[in-house]
């Protein structure tokens, strides 16, 4: 009995959402690692590592309600500013995700790509990098986009510059240029743009996080720290998102 009503809470939970009217890319921006381990006497990297767990545990739950794409907010450009050991700390749980991972991911249909300029990581890290997404290019499951030395801004200036070499060989006309051309020099060129991003730990900011693709894409904002973020608080943002009104403008 306490079973069956146990089952019928979790439905009801998945109920809450319209499996016709998915987001298809859901940003997140993983934040409150170190308030999380404060709050019980830890060690910021203590937050770090049980928000990685985290991280992995939602990536499953995407997956398995069916979305199609998601991004994640994993180090940025402003997080070098940190204090070396949790930079450090952070490298190192990066470095286990990327030696591990595949089997911790194995049987799952999940593919992954990094975004955010990889150039600043020693070269025995961009092997890794590049391991990971050729291991999971052929699947076609979940598109996990990872942001790592992300930034929106220097996401933006690497576009011009491209661009800018473009024009200087004669490839293209200044004329020309149209947004499409500025969205297919960004990282996540040919995906579609975050339709939800979702930011725990009670701040209200992007913090430099997806600034071209996230134009109209719909926020969702919670107190909770990422470390207790759960696949409750993941349907109640997807089931949110359902009952806006998006008109890109339009009435
Ligand atoms: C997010 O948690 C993780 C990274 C930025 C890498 P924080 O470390 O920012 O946690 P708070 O915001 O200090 O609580
Ligand atoms: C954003 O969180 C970056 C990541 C979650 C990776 P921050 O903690 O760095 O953002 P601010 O400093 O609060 O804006
Ligand atoms: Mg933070």
């Amino acid at each position: 009995m306490i079973m069956l009503k146990l089952k019928n809470l979790f439905k009801q939970d998945e109920h809450k959402v319209d499996l016709e009217n998915l987001p298809q890319h859901i940003g997140i921006i993983m934040d409150g690692n170190g308030r999380w381990a404060k709050k019980r006497g830890l060690p910021r990297s203590g937050g770090h590592a049980a928000g990685a767990k985290t991280f992995e545990k939602i990536i499953e739950d995407a997956g398995d309600i069916g979305i199609k794409v998601v991004t994640v907010y994993a180090f940025s450009t402003e997080n070098w500013s940190r204090p070396k050991d949790e930079v450090d700390a952070l490298m190192s749980l990066l470095e286990d995700y990327l030696d591990n991972g595949l089997e911790r991911i194995a049987g799952r249909d999940v593919k992954i790509h990094f975004i955010g300029d990889s150039a600043a990581f020693s070269d025995k890290f961009q092997k890794k990098l590049a391991h990971m997404e050729k291991a999971t290019r052929d699947n076609g499951g979940l598109l996990l986009n990872v942001a790592l030395n992300y930034g929106g801004r220097a996401e933006l200036t690497n576009a011009v510059k491209q661009i800018a070499e473009e024009v200087k060989n004669g490839e293209i006309n200044p004329d020309e240029i149209t947004e499409d051309t500025i969205s297919k020099h960004l990282y996540t060129s040919g995906q579609p743009d975050p339709d939800l991003i979702i930011r725990p730990s009670g701040e209200f900011r992007l913090s430099n996080f997806l600034m071209w693709q996230g134009a109209y894409s719909e926020l969702w904002f919670s107190d909770c720290l990422w470390p207790d973020f759960s696949k409750k608080e993941l349907l109640e943002a997807i089931s949110d998102y359902q009952k806006r009104n998006r008109r890109f403008g339009g009435v």
